[in-house]
């Protein structure tokens, strides 16, 4: 029981008719206590049938004590009982707006980068290119990219053709914050980063963790987090840890985390007519857990850790407008570049690997193709 209600009754009352009151309210579910002057009441379920009935015992007493629970907003009633609700968890939280400001928000960690945003190269754009990432993103100039959607490698030791995934952590996190800082420098004011990301659970490093401290570290505004829910229940791993012992038991994931991060500003400008999310979209995917099954045309493409059209398209749409420049700096085998370019945005797409990147151009062909056949 943790609802309280002090009343100033007893002065008005008999012993003997607080005594017997008090009984009744007890059995009634309410229990008393006595402090100085007031009669102190604690509940949660109150049996309002019973006092009523009892009434002529104590009648004032009882009808003061029904009065001053019926007062109180917050309660349901099921059988002529009443649950009231906890006065603490319903407590309202007053004066939100200036807490809000007290509290400074985003603005403790955000840094202000220049709002002058440039247009990216012509040489760059509507293409797929074969190189690391840092080398080429270095001869981009500052602001000039909308949307950048990603999934970095994920040091697991995947059978990436030309790059090795098998890095001392210390060391992946340097390579890829070094990649990541040259992505925050070429985002647009209002641009957005989106990192798909599945931490190595057997490591015991949350690299989801990790890769949203070093954005917001570095001055962005973290947007929010959506939980990739793949439904994979039979996760090829069968490890329980220490099975049926709380020594150490292993904690099993079916999904992957998208972090969103924003630069400068949370609004993002564009025009109206460049919007092509519908309202039943937006619904859907504003909600912060996508249940999306894994790619399966792994095998086909020849790439293993791939995520699926439909999670581009989501992130596409839900956050860039049509004619948006959208790079992806591990472009793979061109899930991004693919769905972007079905989308009608620009697409700078880079992998340092040439297989994948020819993969890559031949799925644009393909939806090339099927833009022609459709105009025919
Ligand atoms: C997780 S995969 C991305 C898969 C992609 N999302 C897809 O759906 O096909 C990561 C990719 O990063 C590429 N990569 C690793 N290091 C790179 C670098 N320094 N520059 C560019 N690409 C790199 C790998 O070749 C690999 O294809």
């Amino acid at each position: 029981m943790n609802n309280f209600r002090s009343l100033q009754l007893l002065n008005k009352y008999s012993d003997d008719d607080i005594a017997v009151g008090c009984h009744i309210l007890n059995t009634a579910g309410i229990k008393t206590r006595l402090n100085g002057e007031n009669l102190v009441l604690d509940f949660d379920v109150v049996n309002m049938k019973y006092i009523e009935n009892q009434q002529n015992k104590t009648k004032e007493l009882l009808a003061n004590v029904l009065d001053e629970l019926l007062k109180i907003r917050s309660f349901s009633s099921a059988n002529g009982k009443i649950v009231f609700k906890s006065f603490n968890k319903d407590k309202k939280v007053s004066g939100k707006k200036e807490n809000k400001e007290k509290r400074l928000g985003y603005e403790s960690f955000k840094k202000h980068f220049a709002k002058n945003n440039n247009d990216i190269p012509n040489q760059f754009v509507n293409k797929i290119h074969c190189a690391n990432s840092l080398v080429l993103l270095q001869q981009f100039p500052d602001n000039c990219i909308d949307l950048i959607l990603t999934s970095p490698p994920y040091n697991f030791g995947i059978n990436y053709n030309n790059s090795n995934d098998v890095n001392v952590w210390d060391n992946y996190f340097e390579t890829l914050f070094a990649i990541f800082s040259e992505c925050v420098r070429v985002l647009k004011d209002g641009g957005r980063i989106i990192v798909n990301i599945q931490p190595l659970f057997s490591d015991y490093v949350p690299s989801h963790h990790l890769i949203s401290n070093f954005f917001i570290q570095q001055g962005l505004i973290w947007k929010g987090e959506i939980i990739w829910e793949k439904n994979n229940y039979n996760c090829k791993y069968c490890t329980w840890g220490s099975w049926q012992s709380p020594s150490s038991p292993y904690l099993k994931y079916s999904w992957e985390f998208i972090e969103i991060f924003c630069k400068n500003t949370l609004k993002k400008e564009g025009n109206k007519e460049d919007i092509d999310i519908t309202a039943d979209e937006f619904k859907k995917w504003v909600y912060g857990k996508w249940s999306i099954a894994p790619e399966r045309k792994m095998k086909d493409y020849k790439h293993d850790a791939m995520f699926p059209e439909e999670l581009a398209k989501r992130a596409i749409k839900l956050f860039s407008y049509q004619n948006d420049a959208v790079l992806d700096p591990f472009n793979g085998a061109g899930t991004t570049t693919k769905v972007a370019r079905l989308l009608g945005r620009r697409f700078i797409g880079i992998d340092i690997d040439s297989s994948y990147c020819e993969t890559a151009e031949n799925r644009l062909r393909e939806t090339d193709s099927l833009f022609n056949q459709e105009e025919n």
